[in-house]
């Protein structure tokens, strides 16, 4: 997908990060997922908000690219919250579109 931009643009990348988040929160405890990425990138600060990450943290400032600066971007997810937009996660069934099988 990152090599090949004819991919780019149909929800890939959302609906990976929407599985993977749904399969660390059923086989993990953590409280909380981070999803980091930086202001001159607004594709995947989309691909974080789109499934319900919100923007926590913003370090102003904090890294070149390209011979540009930008911000640094940190959005997150407590458990509380994707549970209750997604229901309990499961290491089998996605959470949104798509029925995508994963194998832990
Ligand atoms: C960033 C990347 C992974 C996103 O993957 P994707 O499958 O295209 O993402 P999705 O289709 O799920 O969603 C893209 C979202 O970003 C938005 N977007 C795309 N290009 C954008 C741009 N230049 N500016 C603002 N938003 C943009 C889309 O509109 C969409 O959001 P929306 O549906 O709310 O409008 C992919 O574009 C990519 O590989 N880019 C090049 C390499 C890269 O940046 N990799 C990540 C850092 S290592």
């Amino acid at each position: 997908m990152v090599f090949d931009d004819t991919c780019w643009g149909r929800g890939y990348a959302t609906d990976a990060l929407r599985l993977w988040t749904n399969y660390l929160f059923a086989t993990r405890d953590a409280l909380r997922l981070d999803h980091a990425t930086y202001s001159g990138n607004p594709a995947m600060v989309a691909v974080g908000r789109r499934p319900g990450f919100v923007e926590e943290g913003r370090f102003r400032r904090a890294r070149g690219w390209s011979g540009a600066v930008h911000d640094s971007v940190v959005l997150g997810v407590p458990r509380e919250e994707w549970l209750a937009q997604c229901g309990r996660p499961t290491k089998h069934a996605s959470c949104g579109d798509g029925d995508v099988h994963l194998t832990p």
